[in-house]
């Protein structure tokens, strides 16, 4: 399975800064081993389409609409996406749990939303530190998946999952290798007892993954890829990201 490195610049970029770094990104990834896609703000959905015409960079979004279409002041939805040839949608991020109040159930129906426009999404769950603190990483990472795997049935291995601790995410610390490797097993023997293709879900890492750490985190087995926040709006590091995951 090729590795999948996919940055998410957040609510960060401009129209002069974005040419000149999905330019370097464009061309830095022509011979890359690995699928690279960028998770780009919606208003920059058209530049970057333009940007990565003919090259193998994949385009992403952050979020979309569980709702298809309708009275939803100020949402994006699932085919408005797909008409500016999105491949990868971000739902479920710890800062959308967190900040606009979004819950299992929700995260369930974007996912099943992206999946039904041909868009695939990338599931993120993750436990804060009150909660690693308290035992209770594997217990609240495993009822995120869980709501997502019920919604989704067999579809589940259309997915890609992010491990994303959120202690570790823009903070510096990252999670230790085999911290993120016992998620990543543990994310994928529970895939494993929903669909019979678990081995071709890519579950990525993201918190803090940079060009120092990510070869080492990239070689565990069950790691399949990176979603890259901060490193991902600078295009040396991110290449040194994606060059580790080859
Ligand atoms: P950082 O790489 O900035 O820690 O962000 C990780 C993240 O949230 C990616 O979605």
């Amino acid at each position: 399975m090729k590795k999948l490195i996919a940055g998410n610049w957040k609510m960060n970029g401009n129209l002069a800064a974005n040419d000149a770094l999905v330019r370097a990104v464009v061309w830095g990834i022509r011979e890359a081993a690995c699928t690279v896609a960028v998770c780009v703000p919606a208003p920059y959905l058209a530049q970057v389409q333009m940007l990565r015409a003919g090259s193998q960079l994949e385009l992403g979004a952050q979020d979309l609409s569980q709702h298809e279409q309708g009275a939803y002041t100020g949402e994006v939805s699932a085919a408005m996406l797909k008409e500016f040839g999105v491949r990868y949608a971000i739902v479920g991020h710890s800062e959308r749990r967190q900040y606009h109040g979004e819950t299992d159930a929700v995260v369930a129906e974007k996912a099943k939303v992206a999946l039904a426009a041909g868009i695939t999404p990338i599931v993120c769950v993750g436990e804060t530190l009150a909660e690693r603190e308290a035992g209770r990483t594997e217990e609240v990472v495993k009822r995120q998946m869980a709501a997502v795997i019920h919604t989704n049935g067999h579809c589940i291995s259309e997915i890609v999952v992010a491990y994303e601790p959120v202690w570790a995410i823009g903070t510096g610390r990252t999670a230790t290798p085999e911290q993120a490797q016992q998620m990543h097993a543990l994310l994928r023997a529970q895939l494993k007892a929903a669909t019979e293709h678990a081995d071709r879900v890519r579950i990525l890492y993201g918190g803090s993954m940079n060009a120092g750490n990510a070869a080492s985190l990239l070689a565990q087995s069950d790691i399949d890829g990176g979603l890259i926040g901060g490193a991902s709006l600078k295009a040396p590091d991110f290449l040194q990201i994606i060059a580790a995951a080859a």
